[in-house]
């Protein structure tokens, strides 16, 4: 979810050194035209966060975050041709790095300010925890600020504002894998057994958990923070309207969590394994720190151990579950404080319940792991995680990523040769501008090449109920579908979800998903009872889907753009019909960026 973000904004900073000529005229001129270009950068600023409604700084304040970056001066003495007006925020980031690699700023005074921008630009009211957030990412961005060999003002603005039209070419970008010989070979449709009298398998997809541990009844659900409805969070003249099984506002209480878990137990008796697409933690991420985490995690692992006490599952790590938020450091980086190896190690112990020694032996390396969940049948869960543009680490070296690459290449290959299928599971949703080029691509060129065995994937993150369709980087067919598992927590303005996935026992293929969801007002009106737990859709229904095989998604999507009244009903499951998004609505540039996520794999491509 975009709170993650927020740390993105500890390196774009709105400090300006991108040319252009003084124009030396009239002030009062000048002045107007400083003034309109603080509003541009603020506004290129929302829209790298995906805001695109907010009440804009008063000028004068945001001159005076200016000041705190000692920047000003150098502002006010530059104009910008229209051209470089268009990438303002490019120059700014550029400028911003220059000046970190100069020690002319620090990286506190950078942080604490754009941390200040970002609270104001979300109309939140409280900044007295931006001090914590920078204080946590303050080593390991020193260390890379020191250290890195290929960090230069422009490759970090390629990396950190991919959306923003700021990409130049770099090598630490255009690595390309090689692709083993051959390609797609059986028939993407491979013949149904006769009268499938076998039962389908049941996979559950639970996603995005984001457990509030210290979770208040009657908290303060608009508190000016963040997330809400925790202890001791906001003011009480704002309302103590924390209803007791959650909030649009808020991350889950336990006992929601424990008791969906007991409620899927209890209704669905036919689930064969589990998917999660990760995030455990919770979004306030200014008081996230390893024992924390560590408790946290281990306690959701343990519940979903004792729910479902003959059932494996399979785990991805969120980006959530770092600390800091989003950090995943290359694997020959050992120094302690800077690797996530304490988590590895820890999921590595927690999930040896569910897979064998050596994927626990993957998973305490790096994260990731393979496994035979039937004869036929291979899931490998990445921790793709490594890819987010906000993994500092990715201004440090991008050549890492390889190895967990390699490791997918290595498992389609072998899988293919066994005559195996695949299932993909990981949390970060590619195609969202979100994910760094290289991974995208090869990534991509994978899918293209093992299309024929690959009969599914599986992510998180974004909360939102989401489809993509990947396309064959040879010949441009729909070869592949990605499912989102959108989230359990409401935040926000979402209805809490899981989902049901029916299988094919023989040829693995997707046969249909169904989403279950409650109305989370409706919960909280009749608090004393169990939610209503609903199945909101079923994938193959909603859409009149003959098969959900590419084809047809590539035609749903067709079909969406034309058929408005399609569209809205994608996008009321995209929230899950949550009352306070539907009160929102989904305007024409979300349309647009909703519809063109749906075909959208490579972020670089559109
Ligand atoms: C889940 O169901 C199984 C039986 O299928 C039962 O043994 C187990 O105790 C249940 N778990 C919970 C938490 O109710
Ligand atoms: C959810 O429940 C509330 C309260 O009963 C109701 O006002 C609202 O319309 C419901 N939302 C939907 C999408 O049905």
């Amino acid at each position: 979810m975009r709170v993650e973000t927020l740390l993105s904004l500890l390196v774009v900073c709105f400090c300006v050194g991108a040319g252009g000529e003084d124009d030396g005229g009239d002030e009062d001129l000048h002045r107007s035209t400083f003034d309109e270009q603080l509003k541009t950068l603020e506004k290129q600023f929302a829209n790298h966060l995906g805001i695109h409604r907010y009440r804009p700084m008063e000028v004068p304040k945001f001159k005076d975050l200016l000041d705190l970056t000692g920047i000003t001066q150098e502002l006010q003495t530059r104009t910008f041709t229209n051209n470089i007006q268009d990438r303002i925020i490019c120059g700014a980031c550029q400028a911003l790095i220059r000046n970190l690699q100069r020690n002319a700023i620090t990286i506190e005074v950078v942080g604490t300010a754009i941390c200040k921008l970002y609270i104001s630009l979300n109309t939140w009211t409280l900044n007295d925890f931006c001090q914590q957030v920078v204080r946590v990412n303050k080593p390991i961005l020193e260390y890379i600020v020191k250290n890195s060999r290929i960090l230069t003002p422009e490759y970090a603005c390629s990396v950190l504002l991919q959306n923003e039209n700021c990409y130049i070419h770099h090598p630490s970008l255009s690595w390309r894998l090689e692709m083993p010989e051959g390609g797609p070979t059986l028939p993407t449709k491979p013949p149904s057994p006769p009268g499938d009298l076998t039962r389908p398998l049941k996979v559950l997809h639970l996603s995005d958990f984001h457990v509030s541990h210290d979770y208040e009844v009657g908290g303060i659900s608009n508190c000016g923070y963040p997330v809400c409805c925790k202890r001791g969070l906001g003011n009480p003249i704002k309302g103590r309207d924390a209803g007791p099984w959650g909030d649009y506002n808020c991350d889950i209480p336990p006992w929601f969590y424990a008791n969906t878990l007991n409620y899927i137990n209890n209704t669905h008796r036919d689930i064969d394994l589990i998917y999660f697409t990760g995030d455990i933690v919770d979004h306030s991420i200014w008081r996230a720190s390893e024992e924390e985490n560590a408790r946290e995690i281990a306690h959701v692992f343990r519940q979903l151990a004792e729910s479902f006490p003959n059932v494996a599952v399979l785990p991805a790590i969120g980006n959530h579950e770092s600390v800091p938020l989003n950090i995943f450091a290359p694997p020959y980086v050992t120094e302690p404080g800077l690797t996530q190896r304490w988590l590895y190690e820890l999921d590595g112990d927690l999930w040896s319940r569910w897979i064998p020694k050596e994927a626990v032996a993957n998973v305490r390396r790096q994260g990731y792991f393979s496994v035979l969940a039937n004869h036929k049948l291979r899931v490998i869960v990445l921790n793709n995680n490594v890819c987010y543009i906000y993994n500092w680490w990715l201004l440090y070296d991008t050549h890492f990523l390889k190895e967990q690459l390699e490791f997918l290449k290595t498992e389609l290959t072998e899988a293919e040769s066994h005559g195996q299928f695949v299932h993909i599971v990981a949390h970060v949703f590619p195609g969202d501008k979100e994910c760094i080029e290289p991974w995208e691509v090869n990534y991509n060129s994978l899918i293209t090449r093992f299309s024929h065995i690959i009969k599914g994937q599986f992510f998180g993150h974004t909360h939102t109920d989401g489809l993509k369709v990947f396309y064959s980087k040879i010949d441009g067919s729909p070869i592949n579908v990605g499912f989102n598992g959108a989230s359990l927590t409401p935040y926000t303005k979402y209805n809490p979800n899981y989902k049901i996935i029916s299988v094919d026992p023989v040829t693995f293929d997707v046969l249909d998903v169904e989403t279950y969801s409650f109305n989370l007002t409706e919960a909280n009106l009749y608090s004393h009872r169990t939610p209503l737990w609903k199945r909101l859709y079923s994938l193959k229904e909603a859409y009149d889907l003959s098969d959900l095989f590419p084809e047809n998604f590539d035609m749903l999507a067709k079909r969406l753009r034309e058929d408005r009244h399609l569209f809205d009903q994608y996008w009321r499951f995209y929230v899950r019909e949550g009352d306070a998004s539907l009160r929102d609505g989904c305007n024409q540039d979300c349309r647009e960026e909703l519809l063109e996520s749906i075909t959208r794999t490579e972020s670089l491509s559109t």
